[in-house]
């Protein structure tokens, strides 16, 4: 028997395997699903909402406050002859930015994914959709993503799906949302400490592991682990370096807190609302675990997000070593910037100038990536990792 046709029979197989249900066991099909359906529609209302206030951001500061790159007064360079160009598999890209993951769910998720997408395709530089758990029960949420990779046809775009909800689903099930998306890279999400504090969270992770090993054996697209900004530990990263995955975006804490986002859900006297709130600043910092990592050999990409705010930012963390660098929420406020905080959801966003704003956004990171390598004497980005930072403060 061909190759080809053993893994489609495997697949087969593995999509008969019953997955495990989101609902209560008992509750008939349809009224669950719908359930799920609103649940999952009002979350990502909230999440919009709240990741959009201040609120919503780590307020102790950014461990990359205390990098500082080696400045030159000699370059020895022309502007012109500074290139930020990256690589993606054997993609070229334009940036070595790109933007993370995010759901935009219900309200205006349609023209904020189609607003990302657009850049994407226009500037060639990396998107990744947010989570597209709808799709395992909602046909409608799979005609969304069709639609958007009608109306982009080149955007760069990556897959994403949660790791509680990998556990529990066959993987053909999982390829097909790449497929429908036509995606160039698969992310998986862990976010156990989102899952413990939201209303709804799926904190099982038991089996996390080896159903990654299995996706990653099967997977006929390169698959990312990503956290949502409270980062991987030592042994995580020594385990993941086991499962063959291509790239590991370390995620660290410092800019969108989700166990804030999640308990600001919560009624503001209510006890839920603290124990989330206690949780504030929880886990690793990108420059703490970047700094150990300078010893740490791994077999898989190292990207680097969480509390990347401009183009500076994006320097020093491609100084420090990584490949690639995320930003989520500075992306969403560019295309909220033109209205006031109240109106944000309630008024349909004016695409003309949520698009203006975005590319200003845009151009804002290249300018300020291309002046910091100008200043310290890199013309390109292989260049910008060679000894360009000045360890200061606890890391010397
Ligand atoms: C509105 C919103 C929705 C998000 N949804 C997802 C998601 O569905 N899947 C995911 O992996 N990360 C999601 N994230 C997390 C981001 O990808 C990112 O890891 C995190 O917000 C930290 O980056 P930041 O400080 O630049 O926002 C979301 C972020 C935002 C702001």
């Amino acid at each position: 028997m061909n190759s080809k046709k053993t893994s489609s029979l495997k697949l087969q197989r593995l999509s008969k395997r019953k997955p495990l249900s989101f609902v209560d066991p008992k509750t008939p099909t349809h009224v669950a699903v719908k359930k799920e359906i609103k649940e999952f529609s009002s979350r990502k209302k909230d999440h919009l909402l709240i990741t959009l206030s201040e609120s919503s951001q780590n307020p102790r500061g950014h461990s990359l406050d205390q990098v500082r790159l080696n400045h030159r007064a000699f370059p020895e360079l022309n502007w012109q002859d500074i290139s930020i160009k990256a690589k993606f598999l054997k993609t070229e890209l334009s940036a070595p930015f790109f933007v993370s993951s995010m759901t935009a769910g219900s309200v205006h998720g349609r023209a904020i994914n189609l607003l990302l997408a657009e850049l994407s395709q226009e500037k060639r530089i990396l998107m990744g959709v947010g989570s597209q758990r709808r799709e395992l029960f909602d046909n409608e949420a799979r005609k969304e993503w069709k639609e958007l990779r009608k109306q982009c046809p080149k955007a760069l775009l990556l897959s994403n799906i949660g790791l509680s909800q990998l556990i529990k689903t066959p993987v053909i099930k999982i390829f097909e949302l790449c497929e429908s998306l036509e995606s160039l890279a698969l992310i998986i999400h862990v976010n156990p400490l989102q899952e413990c504090i939201q209303k709804e969270g799926t904190p099982y992770f038991s089996g996390g592991l080896s159903a990654l090993k299995q996706l990653v054996k099967q997977s006929p697209i390169p698959v990312i682990v990503k956290e949502v900004g409270n980062g991987f530990s030592r042994e995580d990263r020594e385990q993941l370096a086991g499962t063959g995955i291509y790239a590991l975006d370390l995620a660290g804490k410092g800019g969108t807190d989700w166990s804030r986002v999640e308990a600001l859900r919560f009624d503001p006297l209510s006890y839920e609302r603290n124990s989330g709130l206690l949780f504030t600043d929880w886990g690793y910092s990108l420059v703490d675990m970047l700094f150990e990592m300078l010893q740490e050999k791994v077999p898989y990409q190292v990207w680097g997000s969480g509390g990347i705010r401009n183009g500076l930012d994006v320097a020093k963390v491609v100084a420090l070593g990584c490949e690639l660098v995320g930003l989520a929420q500075p992306w969403l406020k560019s295309i909220f910037s033109h209205s006031p905080h109240e109106m944000k959801l309630k008024t349909r966003l004016d695409l003309e100038t949520s698009r203006k704003s975005l590319r200003e956004f845009y151009e804002g990171l290249e300018k300020e990536l291309k002046t910091a390598m100008f200043c310290t004497g890199s013309a390109n980005l292989a260049q910008l990792k060679k000894g360009k930072i000045k360890w200061e403060g606890p890391y010397v």
